[in-house]
């Protein structure tokens, strides 16, 4: 059998990463990198063509004696045609989530429906960062005839940390994440795509743990519950206009009421969670409190684990992180609310929670307030009348955005 054909769509740090290692992965026959981005594609080719076309990714500390180890990896092509996934076995979407919809639109018309080297002769399609309802995005652009012959995959988040370190060329791996959550559908290929997927994280790391639904991404996500609510609880009182000297730690800055604020949201959450598990027997066993998720995450990196805010202030992994801010023309700070913390995690993260809360008739009192300033601080209109259906609502991956209304079609049509 020849080896596996994998289009990486994206051109940002992910993307490096991605592209320096599988060239050099044994299952795998052919890279391509598909930015459909401006000229970002013809950018990456010419910057990698002045070291033989090659992707440098500097694993930092990662080698036996904790030094750094430099992967080089040569992609068979660099293009910005999205008809370059005719060939594809395995197409990965690595790129802020707001740019999922333009990727999925480009190449739909060109996924193969059959033939796949992957599991079950299918396509494998997924996202790394597959959260905020990447499947329910997925499932009504590519349209169910196709969606029911790929496989679809969601990593809960990114398996490094990295950043590029020159355009083109190299890219830094900060640090790998031990484990990560992914999910597969349909669940019969799950175990084989997972298998597959892992093949392609050259190593050990992070081992990835399949889980039964792609719900439970969505539903952990604990970005959505950190970053707006961290950003509520610093502005929420702001008169919009007084300049900060520095700017303001993030994580470090989190005070009691915010860490409160944030238990009572992931409460909001696994109040969603007991209604799906007790009235629809999902196994939503990856949804945890985020005081769980975190002490699980970190373990001893944390010095202090009595109370959400102290876990978020003593955490190592945290130490140091800043407001993202705009620096104003006297060297002074203001607020950056069109920062990920915000235009990600509202309208691919709380808003799709909330949605899918609405749907099952929760209330969440605690959500909304966080939602309602970072709907204001966005410039956006998310809710209307205390629903998902503010006028912006066609930005947000809520299930009311495309068309759901009631609980039991959401749950048949999107097979969880
Ligand atoms: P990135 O910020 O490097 O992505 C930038 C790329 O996104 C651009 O190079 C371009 O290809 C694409 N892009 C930007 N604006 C676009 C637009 N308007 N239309 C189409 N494409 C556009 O992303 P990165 O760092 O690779 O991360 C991917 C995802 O993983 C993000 O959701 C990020 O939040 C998440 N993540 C990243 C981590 C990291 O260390 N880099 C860690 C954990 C999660």
């Amino acid at each position: 059998m020849a080896g596996l054909t994998v289009v990486i769509c994206g051109g940002g740090n992910g993307a490096h990463v991605l592209s320096g290692l599988l060239p050099n992965i044994k299952e795998v026959s052919k890279v391509y990198l598909l930015s459909t981005f401006g000229d970002e594609a013809e950018r990456i080719g010419k910057a990698a063509s002045e070291q033989q076309g090659e992707i440098h990714v500097r694993r930092c500390k990662e080698g036996p004696n904790g030094e750094d180890i430099v992967v080089k990896g040569k992609p068979t092509q660099f293009t910005n045609d999205p008809s370059i996934v005719a060939k594809a076995d395995v197409i990965v979407l690595v790129m802020p989530a707001f740019a999922h919809g333009s990727y999925l639109e480009a190449i739909k018309p060109h996924v193969r429906k059959a033939g796949s080297q992957a599991p079950g002769g299918r396509v494998v399609l997924g996202a790394m960062n597959g959260e905020g309802g990447f499947d329910i995005q997925a499932q009504s652009i590519l349209g169910e005839e196709l969606f029911s012959n790929i496989a679809l995959f969601a990593l809960s988040t990114l398996p490094w940390a990295a950043r590029l370190s020159e355009f083109g060329k190299s890219v830094d791996v900060l640090g790998t994440k031990l484990t990560l959550d992914a999910a597969v559908t349909p669940m019969h290929l799950a175990k084989d795509v997972v298998g597959t997927i892992q093949k392609l994280m050259a190593g050990q790391i992070p081992q990835l743990e399949l889980i039964p639904s792609m719900l439970s991404i969505t539903l952990m996500n604990p970005n959505q519950v950190s970053h707006p609510t961290i950003t509520w609880g610093k502005y929420h009182d702001w008169d919009g206009k007084t300049k900060f000297e520095e700017p303001p730690s993030f994580y470090q800055g989190v005070n009691k009421m915010t860490g409160d604020m944030m238990c009572k949201i992931s409460e909001e959450i696994l109040t969603v969670k007991k209604f799906m598990e007790d009235n629809y027997n999902l196994n939503l066993k990856g949804v945890v409190h985020i005081k769980e998720f975190l002490v699980n995450a970190y373990g001893d990196d944390i010095a202090d684990q009595s109370s959400l805010h102290q876990i978020f202030n003593t955490s190592k992994p945290y130490q140091g992180l800043v407001h993202p801010m705009v620096k104003t023309e006297d060297g002074k700070f203001l607020p950056n609310f069109k920062h990920r913390y915000l235009a990600e995690d509202i309208p691919m993260g709380l808003i799709v929670t909330k949605g899918i809360a609405e749907l099952c008739g929760i209330k969440t009192p605690n959500m909304d307030i966080v939602i309602d300033f970072g709907s204001k601080a966005l410039g956006k209109s998310f809710i209307k009348e205390g629903k998902v259906a503010g006028p912006d609502i066609g930005m947000t991956r809520s299930p009311q955005a495309f068309g759901f209304t009631t609980i039991d079609d959401f749950i048949k049509k999107m097979h969880y």
